[in-house]
This record gives structure tokens, sequence and C-alpha cells, in this order.
């Protein structure tokens, strides 16, 4: 994945509402407030839901006013236009409460949509431009979680509101109403609506607190099955599947478990609401019973009013409803703003020089690195690599070879010092340029999922007005040096055949031809290769070796060898031993001058001498 293609999110990050710290005042407002943020650009739509809502309640109260025509007119007069025209009615306004619905829904439910798709592009573009410490740390289950399940729950969170603004307004009309009707009554049933508000607050608390551990527990189910289907042979090999099971299943009772208490939750909290509300009628009843007793009240003003009182109940019922929705969906808010807000890790940034000038010369100058603050893992290192030249590095495992090449690439920067190319330090270039003016063949051959052709073509540069047939020569003599195109046309669909997931359809020597092909086709003045071979049978290592040959034509190298016949045949070699360059010289040199060398020449390529005099005759 190049950084040149990567689509800017929409919301610029300067324009966000100042962030309001977890746990301090404002910050459930703050929440909120930056959730409706990104319903903002929906405006026309909004009003179109808002339209739609307006319609199919006015078709409600239509229905209700109807019904006096249709009892008096019908059956009492029996006026028999009427007999036509009110069903006709009926008809028309039940359309239009259709309608309005269907807009209303289907309104709302696109920009929750529209909302998800931002959010999900947005977290992608932040996780996207992370360095490479960065996915060393997080695990791949956990950021595909935020990505897509974290971002769902934020969905509902703009129809909650407007449930909620619907369901107030709606009460404050019938308030309005039943105290006109009787002030009196109306204050017994009303006097425990502030209690109904008491589990509104109460649940909506825990509910929240659920709803972040649902997040996180689904999030741990996520990192467990990446990680057993990425390691599924093993897993077979070891037939561990038994044990992966159980892992998976401590999981998936985790859900079940968060979600079973998330239920609860939402029904105690609706069944609270409830006994409030029987409370508030029975104190209703029994005045407005004891009203009616001692005729101050008619039977029928006290059960127009009990009917009304019951009409203003069911949208604080509706109220809860809402409120649990919002709380779910300011639990993924959170934890999806956790992400675009963190700075744990600042995002790779390059310089703004362009890398045009041809590959001249490259520099660490006292170079020090680090993973950690503990050790090391490069030191002190000085060196001058020039146009042409090829190094080879040698070392015991774990001396920092694939550190120092990482470098090249600003995969990670030093801690001290500088790495210069051309006399310029690489943190001036952009990346793309930077990284494009590399090839790096490791032995972690990875192949997307993608024909053959696209594969090999992967970092080409395409200018548009480039004649295909040009490009595809060059891929099929990329291919050919790297000795891989005749087993592709051996392939079913030859270059057009898809690569299975992983490359797992071809054997490790051929997915490292086609990636040794890609960085041909990639043309990159500079070349690094780190034990490119090391993971290949001796049969195949020989025919990728004479295709890495080809692929240091003309080329500066860098090659992190574990072969003879690569070290041989470089101009310079490089001992690193703890992160330290303990020798530099040619193979003679240091034959003579370096004990660990000579140990290193004795037991690492001493058994291959002869299968290179081999490749070499
Ligand atoms: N991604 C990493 N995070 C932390 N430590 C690392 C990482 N990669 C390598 N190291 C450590 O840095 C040192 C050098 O490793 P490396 O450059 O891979 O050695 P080599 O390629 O010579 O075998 C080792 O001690 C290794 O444990
Ligand atoms: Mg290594």
């Amino acid at each position: 994945m190049t950084q040149t293609n990567i689509p800017q999110a929409d919301v610029p990050a300067n324009s966000a509402p100042a962030v309001v710290p977890k746990g301090e005042k404002g910050y459930n407002a703050y929440l909120l407030k930056r959730c409706l943020r990104y319903f903002a650009p929906y405006k026309l739509k909004i009003l179109l839901a808002i339209l739609g809502m307006i319609a199919a309640a006015a078709a409600d109260g239509t229905i209700a006013y109807l019904v006096k025509p249709a009892m008096d007119d019908v059956f009492i007069r029996r006026d028999e236009t009427a007999l036509i025209v009110i069903p006709l009615a009926f008809l028309a306004v039940l359309f239009i409460k259709a309608g309005g619905r269907l807009t209303q829904n289907y309104m709302m439910q696109s920009c929750g949509l529209l909302v998800l798709e931002r959010l999900r592009d947005e977290l992608y573009n932040k996780i996207i431009k992370m360095p490479v410490a960065f996915y060393e740390r997080a695990q791949v289950g956990m950021l595909m979680s935020r990505v897509i399940n974290d971002v769902g729950t934020i969905r509902d969170s703009l129809p909650a509101i407007i449930m909620i603004v619907r369901q107030v307004l709606i009460m404050a009309a019938l308030l309005v109403v039943v105290y006109k009707q009787n002030w009196q009554l109306a204050i017994f049933s009303t006097i425990v609506l502030p209690l109904a508000f008491f589990p509104f607050f109460y649940f909506g608390r825990r509910l929240r607190k659920l709803g972040r551990k649902s997040q996180s527990v689904l999030a741990g189910a996520s990192v467990v099955l990446q990680e057993i289907f990425s390691g599924i042979r093993i897993i077979k090999a070891f037939a561990t599947e038994k044990k992966e099971g159980e892992r998976f299943s401590k999981e998936n009772r985790n859900i079940l478990k968060i979600a079973l208490k998330r239920a609860l939750a939402g029904e105690f909290s609706s069944a609270s609401m409830e006994m409030v509300i029987a409370v508030g009628t029975a104190l209703v009843f029994y005045f407005g019973a004891s009203k009616v007793l001692s005729g101050e009240m008619t039977q029928g003003e006290f059960f127009s009013f009990v009917t009304g009182l019951a009409m203003i109940y069911e949208p604080v019922r509706k109220l809860n409803t809402a409120n649990n929705s919002i709380q779910g969906a300011l639990a993924g808010a959170e934890r999806v703003f956790e992400v675009l807000d963190s700075d744990a890790y600042i995002p790779e940034s390059g310089g703004q020089l362009e890398l045009k000038d041809s590959f001249e010369e490259l520099r660490f100058e006292n170079v020090t690195f680090g993973y950690s603050e503990r050790s090391p893992a490069l030191l002190n290192i000085n060196l001058t690599l020039r146009k042409g030249e090829r190094l080879a590095l040698v070392g015991p495992s774990g001396a920092g070879k694939s550190t120092f090449v990482s470098l090249l690439p600003r995969f990670y920067d030093p801690g001290s010092g500088c790495v210069t190319l051309n006399g310029v330090d690489l943190r001036a270039y952009t990346l793309p340029s930077l990284r494009t003016s590399m090839s790096i063949v490791s032995q972690d051959n990875f192949l997307f999922n993608c024909s053959v052709y696209d594969n090999i073509a992967y970092g080409q540069k395409k200018p548009d007005a480039e004649d295909p047939q040009a490009l595809r020569e060059q891929v099929m003599s990329a291919a050919r040096a790297a000795y891989a195109h005749d087993f592709i046309m051996e392939m079913p669909e030859g270059y057009a055949t898809v690569i299975g997931e992983r490359g797992v359809k071809l054997s490790g020597g051929q997915k490292q031809r086609i990636t040794i092909a890609r960085a041909i086709a990639k043309n990159a003045p500079l070349l690094i290769l780190d034990e490119a071979t090391s993971a290949l049978d001796s049969e195949s290592e020989k025919i990728v070796q004479r295709a890495l040959e080809n692929l240091m034509q003309g080329r500066t190298s860098i090659i992190i060898a574990h072969r003879l016949s690569t070290v041989l045949s470089s101009d310079r070699i490089l001992v690193m031993d703890k992160g330290e360059i303990a020798a530099e010289g040619t193979h003679a040199q240091l034959i003579a001058a370096s004990p660990l060398y000579a140990r290193l020449y004795r037991m690492q390529f001493g058994a291959q001498e002869g299968a290179s005099q081999n490749l070499q005759g």
C-alpha cells in the first residue's frame, strides 16, 4: 500500500471541537457533539427525514380526526357521498403516512450509513499513516475491530437524538393538554415524572460502561480469530485446534456474558420506569376517583384525563429506549475518537524534497538506534556506500543487520546521528520518493491476493500515457530475469492467474521469484536483499540466486547474506556484531583480521562451499 493514493478524509482535524478529557464535566456533551458533527454534511437528508416524520405524524392525527365523520356521516346520517369519500380519504392519508415513514426511515438510515463510511475512512487514514513501530505493538484484529465494529454504534446517535427531541415535544404538548383539563390532578400525575429520570441516568451510565466492555470483548475476539486463521498451518500441524478452540470459546463466552448483562440492564431500565409510571397512575386513580366520589369531577372527565395521562407516559418509555442507543453510540464513539486523537504515535511524515537525482552516495553518520530505551540495536554506525557498490552484511543473528537496512526506507529513524542520501538527510525527502528509490526483497515474501501480473507490476511507476503493451513487456521481461516466466506460463491462466491469499498456491521458491520480478519491475536504483534466499531449499535457491544476480546488475546493492557466493562477489563486507560494525574489508582481509568473520565463515559458509562452486561453474 503506497503512500500516494490515500484518499483524504473530508473532515479536517482542525475543525474538531476542543477535546474534553474523559471524566471531566461536559464530556458527554462533547462526545455527542462530536458524533453529531459527522451528520452535519447531510442537512438536506435530515430535513427530508424530519418532513417525512411530520407528514407521518400529521397523517396519524388526521386518521383520529376522520373517525368522527366516519361515525357521524356514514353510519348515523347514512350519507352516500361520504361512503365513497371517507374510505378514499383514509386511503390517501394512509398512503401519505406510508410515504412519510419511508422517507423518514430511509433518509435517517442513509445518513447513518454515510457517516459510517466516513468514519471508517477516517480511521483507516489515521491508522495507515502510522509508522511501522505502531503495527508491531497494536494487534491487527484489534485495529480491524475499531474500524468495523466500534464505528457501527455511532450510526445510532443522531436517530436516537431525533427520537428524543420528538418525544420531548410530544410530552410537552400532552402536558399542556392535561394541565388545561385539570391542573390539580395533572400535578399528581406528573409529580412522579422526575422520578422517571432516575433510572434514565442510573442505567444510562451502566449501559455505557457495558457498551464499552462489549466493544472491547468484540475486539478481543477479533484478535484471537485473526491470529488463529493466519496461523492455521501451525495450528493444524501441532494439532492444537482444540486448545485454540477453547481460546476462542472463552472470548465468545465473554461476548455472551456482556451482551446478557446489557440486555438485563436495558430491561431493568424499562422495568423501573414502568414502576414509576405505575406509582403515578395509582396516585391519579386515588385522588381522581375520590374527586369523582365527592362529586367534584364527572366520570367522563376522569376517564378522558386518564387517557391523556397514559399518552404522556408513552413518550417517557420511548425516551428510555432512545437513551439506551445513545449510550451504546457514545461507548463506541469513545473508542473511535481515542484512536483518532491518539498521539502515542506520530504519523509518518516525510520532508518536502522530491528525490529525483539518481543514487550517488549513502552515508551513515554516528547512527545509534534502539527499539526500546534499554539496549541499542545499532551503535555508532559510520559507513559510506557509493553508486554501483555491492556491500555485504554478515554477522550472527540478532547483530542488527535487518535493523540496519530498515532505516533506509525510514521504517525507523535513528535515535541519534543521521543517514544521508546524496548528502541530504533522509528525513528531508518525501516518503514516496524515498521509498520508490529502493527495492527491498526479504525472506518474508508477501504477495497480494490478485493476479501474478498485478503482483509483478505492483510497484511500477505507470504514467497513464504509457503504452500498455510496453508495460506488459516490462512485466514479462522482469519475470524472465527472475526466472519466473516459465512457471508462470505453465499456470492455468498464465499471468492472469490469481494468487490465493498469502500466495498459498505457490512454492516458496516460486513466490520468492515473483517478489524478485516485482523488485526488478520496480527498477529502483538501490537494492536491499535481506536474506532473500535463506528460506529456500537448495534447488530453488540456485535459481533464485541467479535471479538475484540479474536483479543486482547495474544497481547499488546492500545484501544481507548467508551464502558464500554472494559474500565473495561483493565489493566490501561489513561484519556486524551486537549492533556495531566489528570489521570491514574484503573476504581475504577479513579472514586474516577478524576472528568473528573467520568463525562465521567456517560455521555458516563452510558447508556451502561445494554448492557455491557448482553455481559458479
Ligand atoms: N521490531 C523489533 N522490536 C524490538 N526489538 C527488535 C525488533 N526487531 C529486532 N529487534 C531486536 O534488535 C536486535 C537486532 O535485530 P535484527 O536487526 O533483526 O538482527 P539481525 O537481522 O542481524 O538478525 C535484536 O536484539 C532483536 O531482538
Ligand atoms: Mg535479520
